[in-house]
């Protein structure tokens, strides 16, 4: 049996051909036909007013913590389970972020526990919609509208994934996407924000280019552009654009083939969540429709999980755990601090397995990882 990777990047269709005629239309910077076509789709697709693509779902956090408008010793609430970059952007502008454990049936920030976590400095709410399945939105918008904070949703992993009808991304004030070679859509780095708030729209455009009004210039709203504002470079070139654009075609066709997948181990690896050996992912809350983003078990503790990953690999089979809670990292501690205990991040951490998944692996890939991980618990 051939080894399997974790993850594989993947060419869909056009994206050579589509990175050649960028080539041949003579712009390679950004904002171009490519890009522009991608925020079209984002903005027609997702229902946000104002898409801006990015060169990473990092790019784009930082983007809407400049939008936040934070002072030092403001607090931005988050989960500790979750990517670094999620908590790196607001420690960027001097703010604190504040760890709330999150949900044991999703892993999600636990909406429950946000109101207790609030302070006179908090300033924002950073739901995290882990493995493409939803955070409770209704619930972190109403608490956002009641106590005036505003809502940047992390949705790297979130393509196409909805919560009761709308996309992620495009229902908290903000929302960031990420389309790194291990997400669904790919385009090796990539990412775009979601401007879903009047209120932001020309800021981010200004942001974007390096703090300068290079994007009004290029409408004939002003006759030269200066700078007006900080910023950086946040926008990729024309071939990342032209690349997005040949997978993005085939969006929904990428996540149907993944959800085929979960499917597939979820039949594979059945037999094992009766026995209580592992546990599988929950199925998703009501009006919660999720991706195909991720497929994980959960072991009965750190060292069978140490032990499984092990005997994968000794077959070829490479399997991976997930995020180091932030809380308990070394810049966690330095420039954040927890709301309360982390007792299911603590615990999920610890035990949480992510296994093989790919456009290109199939059925007969994911029975052998499934026959696999039966072998190990010897059935
Ligand atoms: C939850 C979350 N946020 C942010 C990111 C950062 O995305 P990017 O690699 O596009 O910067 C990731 C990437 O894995 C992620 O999983």
């Amino acid at each position: 049996m051939k080894p399997i990777p974790f993850n594989k990047p993947f060419i869909i269709g056009r994206e050579l051909s589509l990175i050649a005629d960028a080539v041949s239309r003579g712009q390679l910077s950004g904002d171009g036909h490519y890009t522009r076509s991608c925020n079209r789709w984002f903005e027609e697709r997702l229902h946000c007013r104002k898409a801006l693509l990015t060169h990473s779902c990092t790019a784009a956090l930082e983007m809407a913590a400049i939008l936040c408008d934070l002072n030092p010793g403001d607090e931005v609430i988050m989960p500790s389970f979750t990517f670094v970059s999620t908590a790196n952007a607001f420690a960027l502008r001097g703010a604190t972020p504040v760890f709330v454990d999150v949900r044991r049936d999703t892993f999600n920030l636990d909406e429950r526990l946000i109101d207790a976590a609030i302070t006179p400095r908090t300033k924002a709410i950073v739901p995290v919609h882990y493995a493409g399945v939803a955070c409770e939105m209704d619930v972190i918008m109403d608490l956002a509208r009641q106590r005036s904070l505003l809502v940047v949703e992390d949705a790297a992993q979130g393509i196409l994934a909805e919560y009761r009808g709308r996309r992620l991304g495009a229902i908290g004030h903000l929302g960031c996407l990420s389309f790194h070679e291990t997400k669904n859509v790919i385009s090796g780095e990539g990412g775009a924000l979601l401007v879903n708030d009047e209120r932001f729209v020309a800021r981010a455009e200004v942001i974007r280019e390096k703090g300068t009004n290079r994007a009004q210039f290029f409408r004939g709203e002003v006759d030269k552009y200066s700078w007006v504002d900080i910023g950086s470079s946040y926008l990729p070139s024309e071939l990342v654009g032209a690349f997005l654009w040949a997978q993005l075609e085939q969006a929904r066709a990428i996540n149907a083939r993944r959800m085929d997948l979960c499917s597939a181990y979820r039949k594979g690896l059945e037999p094992l969540a009766r026995s209580g050996a592992l546990a599988l992912p929950q199925p998703e809350p009501a009006g919660v429709t999720g991706n195909g983003h991720m497929f994980y078990v959960l072991l009965q503790d750190l060292a069978a999980r140490t032990r499984l990953i092990a005997h994968l690999k000794a077959r070829g089979i490479h399997s991976v755990f997930h995020y180091v809670p932030l809380h308990s990292s070394p810049a966690g501690r330095k420039f954040g601090r927890v709301a309360g205990p982390m007792t299911v991040t603590d615990d999920v951490s610890s035990r949480l397995l992510r296994l093989p998944l790919y456009f290109e692996l199939d059925e007969g890939d994911v029975r052998h990882i499934a026959a696999a991980i039966r072998e190990f618990f010897g059935r």
